[in-house]
Order: structure tokens, then C-alpha cells, then sequence
């Protein structure tokens, strides 16, 4: 069981396009994948038509009254089994956010879960914001996933992003696994080549060989309701996510 956690406190570059692709690209190898989403947004769950009509139809009833995670599972039309968010989510800081618990309420549902769901992936999609919601993703992961669009601001997030995790490593005790993964890559785009380069320096062997290219079947998939394999599996967003689920299995970042 390997929990992976997609995170980036920028907006917009690619978090939720990536948990969403890579839960479907592991669904099509048959690892039957579970996807959290943490946003109070509510992309992930919406866009493959899973919505919580309430609060407590979501994730937000783990922080309200520590519901178990495998009661508020729910599969979409398309097969991928997620427990989707609520607006409701926007409350955690304010009202359950103080001290240690707080931070490792999700870590300590998943590993109640671990026994029964030995080989079953775990894909989070974090909100662009560093509070309650995305620590509780960063302690619960066994690994993190920096999506960088291919402008500055995004891999100064990664930046900060790296600074925190070495700060954090000193309450966790261990290396948090992570991969930095170029999004929206133009490779015409000087800009694109230079946040390459500079992500490559900054981070080295953690930058993943797979680039994931600005598509527009990638951009256009969302409002479909539809992930890249069911909008348009011969993209070259198709080619990439799948190219992406090959890098992070042979690097047994996944298992
Ligand atoms: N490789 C890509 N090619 C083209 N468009 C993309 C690509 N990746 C993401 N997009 C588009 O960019 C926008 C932002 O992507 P996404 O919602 O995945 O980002 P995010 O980091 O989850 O945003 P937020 O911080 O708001 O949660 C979306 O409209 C999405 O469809
Ligand atoms: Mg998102």
C-alpha cells in the first residue's frame, strides 16, 4: 500500500490533473487505486462525477468525528473508487487545527486501513495551500508528488516545498520520498527549458525524467467529466500519465 500525497501551495499547476491521471492510469493496470481529495475545491471528486451532497459525505467527517476512512469510499461512473470533498473542508483549520492530532488524524485512518489493503495505492489531492488539510497529506504520504507548471512561481512553491520537508523531517524522523514532476512543458518555450534546468540543479535525481507537455486534451478532459483515457487515450497526455505510472513503478515509488 503506498500513499502518495500531490502537493504544491501554487494554485494551478497541475495537482489535481496529475492525481486524477494517475489514479486512472493505475486503475487501467488493475491496482485498483483510492483517491482522497483534500481540497475544499472539490475538483477531483466532481470532475469524474463524484460529489458529496454534505460535509459529512466526505472527508470533512474524518476531522468532524473520525469516521472511517473505507465508509466514505465511493466509486464513479468510470470505475475510479475516491472519497470525495466538501466545501465543508475550508472549516478545518479554524475549528479542529491545533497541535500534533490534528496533523495526523489522516495518517493514523490509513494505516487502520493498511491491513486489509496491502496492494491498493492511495492517491491525495492536496489544496494550494500549506495549513491542517495538505500537513495531514505530507504526514500521511509515503511519498509527495511537486507538480511544477513550467513558470517561476510554480518551482519557487517547490522551492518552499522542499524547505518545509527538510524542516518537517525533523517530527517525522525519516526522508519523505518525493518527486518533482514538470507540468503544462512546453519545450519550444525558452521559459519552459530554463525552470528545467533550474528544477534539475535545485532538486537532481527527485526531478522525474517523465515531462508531462501542455495538452489540450489534457485541458479539455475536466469539463467533459472525463479522465485523458476516457476523453482521449491516444494524447499525447494519455501517453505522458501512463509514461509517468511506468517511471514511478520501476522506481518503486509506487509499489
Ligand atoms: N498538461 C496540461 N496541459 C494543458 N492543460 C493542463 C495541463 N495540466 C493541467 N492543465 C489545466 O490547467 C488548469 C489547472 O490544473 P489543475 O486543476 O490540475 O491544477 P491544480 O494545481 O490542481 O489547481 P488548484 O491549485 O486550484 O487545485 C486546469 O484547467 C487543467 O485542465
Ligand atoms: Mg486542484
Amino acid at each position: 500500500m503506498t500513499i502518495v500525497a500531490v502537493f504544491n501551495q501554487k494554485g494551478g499547476v497541475g495537482k489535481t490533473t496529475t492525481a486524477l491521471n494517475l489514479a486512472a492510469a493505475l486503475e487501467r493496470r488493475g491496482r485498483q487505486p483510492i483517491g482522497i481529495d483534500l481540497d475544499p475545491q472539490a475538483q477531483f471528486g466532481s470532475i469524474i462525477g463524484v460529489a458529496a451532497r454534505t460535509g459529512d459525505d466526505s472527508i470533512y467527517s474524518l476531522f468532524q468525528r473520525n469516521r472511517p476512512l473505507r465508509e466514505m469510499i465511493r466509486k464513479s461512473a468510470g470505475g475510479i473508487s475516491i472519497i470525495p470533498a466538501h466545501p465543508e473542508l475550508s472549516k478545518v483549520d479554524a475549528l479542529y487545527g491545533k497541535g500534533y492530532n490534528a496533523i495526523n488524524k489522516l495518517n493514523t485512518s490509513l494505516q487502520a486501513e493498511k491491513a486489509g489493503n496491502m496492494n491498493t495505492p492511495w492517491i491525495i489531492d492536496c489544496c494550494p495551500m500549506v495549513g491542517v488539510l495538505s500537513l495531514n497529506a505530507i504526514f500521511a504520504c509515503d511519498g509527495i508528488i511537486v507538480p511544477i507548471s513550467a513558470d517561476h512561481l510554480s518551482i519557487k512553491g517547490a522551492m518552499q516545498i522542499a524547505k518545509a520537508l527538510k524542516a518537517l523531517e525533523q517530527v517525522l524522523k525519516r526522508r519523505v520520498n518525493r518527486r518533482y514532476l514538470l507540468t503544462r512543458y512546453d519545450s519550444r518555450r525558452r521559459m519552459a527549458r530554463d525552470i528545467l534546468l533550474i528544477a534539475e540543479s535545485e532538486f537532481g535525481a527527485d526531478v522525474c525524467r517523465t515531462l508531462i507537455s501542455e495538452n489540450v486534451s489534457l485541458a479539455e478532459s475536466p469539463a467533459l467529466n472525463k479522465t485523458i483515457f476516457e476523453h482521449a487515450p491516444n494524447s499525447r497526455g494519455a501517453r505522458d500519465y501512463d509514461a509517468l505510472l511506468d517511471e514511478l513503478l520501476a522506481d518503486r515509488f509506487i509499489e
